[in-house]
């Protein structure tokens, strides 16, 4: 048996949607069945390294890529580009999505439906339980995951760091103080990117290392009203308020991966930023340990604060099933799993993916992530689509960007103004 006929016969769907006849038909017909077309926002270097594992995994086994880029981190462009396609039934064989979008599309009845697939791979033995909780729906498998990231993470030139003789920061004041180190040695201390996402990306790592795993897990997924507007939340805003004084006079709208090169380059000492960043360093050929050291934000050790790209499978016509069906059992094959999240920066997303091929950084990041699923210290990222539905997540990255700009000017504000924009977005 072929692969593809192998997979024919093992999904009933397609199976029965196709027919084996169909295997037959010619021309254009035949090209558009085996054709994946993909929306993402993966347009960095490192990502779209990442990505050709897939398309060339893909195209082994015959199919072509219809690429549909949407650049912009933290995926807000590549969002709306997909509401206006799926509203005007122009649904993508599938999207990269991250957590809570997944389920809003779900309830709204454009997914597809994998259950059958998931079942014969047995992806529910081998996928971690907090990542199914967002790739599954009223009991169907709607979305495939693709990695592990986590955004609770230091990337830091070792070059730089040595030239100014810094040590690893363990606590938020260790790390003020290593900014302050690189400020007097006339480097850049903090490469930051003034984009809502990137700030409040920062921001989770503030909050956790702020408050602690407990606190993280009221305000930043429970949304409990209290810890929103508490003493350590509005601790947590001046902190955050203490980073603006180490970022470069350009830091204003700058890409999230221009703002890696700074710190590959040198031109920086340290990006917080989730392990994508990592993928930069790679398709630079940096090593973690010698030129550059990747270590968890000052206070947060031992808490993991993820999100997950999905492929949200979209509800596509029958002779569009067969590609959707190979793209979700390539995606979550054992070996893409490695292979890709090499290049990504991230983690696989199954549990039973051997870290030999990893290096330093991909081997802390899966031993963390096991651990913090095991211990109860795995949370959802609030600026990265896991910690609270996409309307909460606008809002806590707007009033995140406004206190960093100066528009909010206290915490006493910031916390007011978070609360309230939560209530009205729910
Ligand atoms: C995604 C990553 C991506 C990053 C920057 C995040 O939201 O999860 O896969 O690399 O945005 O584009």
């Amino acid at each position: 048996m072929t692969v593809r006929t192998k997979l024919i016969a093992g999904v009933a769907l397609a199976a029965a949607s196709l027919g084996l006849a169909s295997l037959g038909l010619a021309g254009a017909a035949q090209a558009q069945t085996k054709e994946v077309q993909m929306l993402h926002w993966w347009t960095s270097g490192g990502e779209a390294a990442a990505l050709s594992v897939l398309k060339k995994d893909l195209a082994a086994e015959g199919y072509a890529w219809k690429d549909v880029p949407v650049a912009g981190g933290g995926g807000d462009a590549a969002m709306t580009a997909l509401k206006a396609m799926v509203a005007n039934g122009n649904n993508p064989t599938a999207s990269q999505m991250l957590g809570y979008t997944v389920l809003d599309y779900a309830a709204a009845g454009k997914m597809g439906d994998l259950t059958e697939l998931a079942k014969s791979e047995g992806w529910d033995k081998v996928v971690p339980a907090p990542l199914q909780k967002f790739a599954v729906s009223d009991g169907k498998w709607v979305a495939v995951p693709v990695n592990v990231h986590s955004v609770n993470w230091l990337w830091i030139n070792k070059a730089v760091m040595d030239k100014i003789g810094g040590t690893e920061p363990k606590t938020f004041d260790d790390f003020i103080a290593l900014l302050d180190k690189a400020k007097a040695a006339g480097v850049t201390p903090l490469a930051l990117g003034g984009q809502d996402w990137q700030e409040a990306t920062m921001f989770d790592s503030v909050v956790l290392s702020t408050g602690g795993p407990e606190f993280y897990k009221k305000a930043m997924n429970d949304l409990d009203e209290a810890s929103l507007k508490s003493d350590t939340m509005k601790k947590a805003f001046d902190n955050l308020a203490k980073l603006k004084a180490y970022v470069d006079p350009n830091f204003s709208g700058r890409d999230w991966n221009l703002t890696t090169a700074m710190v590959i380059k040198g031109d920086a000492l340290v990006q917080v930023m989730g392990d994508w960043a990592k993928g930069e360093f790679k398709a630079a050929s940096k090593t973690p340990g010698t030129d550059y050291i990747c270590m968890r934000f000052p206070g947060t050790d031992g808490s993991v604060v993820y999100n997950s790209d999905m492929f949200g499978m979209f509800a596509v016509p029958d002779d569009r099933k067969e590609a959707q069906v190979a793209l979700a059992k390539a995606t979550l094959s054992k070996s893409f799993q490695s292979s890709f999240n090499v290049v990504k920066g991230s983690v696989p997303a199954r549990t039973d993916v051997p870290d030999t091929d990893f290096d330093a950084c991909g081997k802390k990041g899966i031993a963390d992530l096991k651990k913090a699923n095991d211990g109860g210290t795995l949370f959802g990222s609030l600026a990265q689509g896991y910690g609270a539905p996409p309307a909460i997540a606008t809002a806590y990255k707007d009033v995140v960007d406004k206190f960093f700009n100066g528009q909010i000017k206290t915490s006493d504000e910031a916390v007011a103004q978070l609360v309230k924009a939560i209530d009205e977005a729910k």
